[in-house]
């Protein structure tokens, strides 16, 4: 293991700096043509510290808020059960949601976040996700701008954790611990 913990570097912090410049390109394009502003949501925690550097690649006026959702305990398997555990403070009717999520792995738990949004009737919903684990797909989700797609480990770091370890890791690393 590194001095970090994790056992092997998957997404370094160059890599993570071009990926997130990237995505903040694509979705100021995306929404150049309109004048409104945008609401970006994030879910916590994973997201916070993608969504802290994806805000400022984005060029286009915006409001934050952020939503948490409990799905895992501290293991690394879905109990495949969401709660809405913090709700966001901003009505989202009739306007430009983007959600921003660390990683979608079975999309159980952004399935229901996303039709529980759509439920309150947002002009449009669009999905940033920084990470993607497509071969552990159990419920499809449209995803709109996707950082990457990595083969099916247990990551951390960059906002990702194993039991609220390793959020603070400037980079993407292979989770190899022990996992209870
Ligand atoms: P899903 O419902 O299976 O798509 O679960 C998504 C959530 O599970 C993410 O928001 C993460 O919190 C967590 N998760 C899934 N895979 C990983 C991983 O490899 N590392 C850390 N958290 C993960
Ligand atoms: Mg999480």
């Amino acid at each position: 293991m590194s001095e970090q913990g994790l056992a092997k570097t998957l997404v370094s912090k160059e890599e993570i700096a071009a990926i997130v410049s990237r995505l903040g390109r694509e979705i100021t394009e995306c929404y150049k043509d309109s004048d409104k502003e945008l609401i970006v949501i994030g879910l916590l925690r994973g997201s916070f510290i993608f969504m802290a550097d994806l805000v400022r690649e984005i060029k286009h006026p915006m409001v934050t808020d952020f939503m948490t959702i409990s799905s895992y305990g501290d293991g690394t398997v879905s109990s495949g059960d969401v709660k809405v555990v913090m709700d966001l403070d901003e009505s989202i009717t009739g306007r430009d949601v983007l959600l921003v999520e660390d990683i979608i792995d079975t999309g159980n738990t952004f399935s229901k976040v996303v039709r529980m949004l759509e439920g309150r009737g947002p002009a449009s919903l669009r999905i940033c996700t920084f990470l993607n684990k497509p071969s552990r797909r159990e419920v499809e989700v449209d995803i709109d701008f996707c950082g990457m797609d990595i083969p099916d480990e247990f990551v951390c770091g960059y906002g990702l954790d194993y039991a609220q370890k390793f959020r603070n890791v400037p980079y993407v690393g292979i989770y190899e611990g022990p996992v209870d």
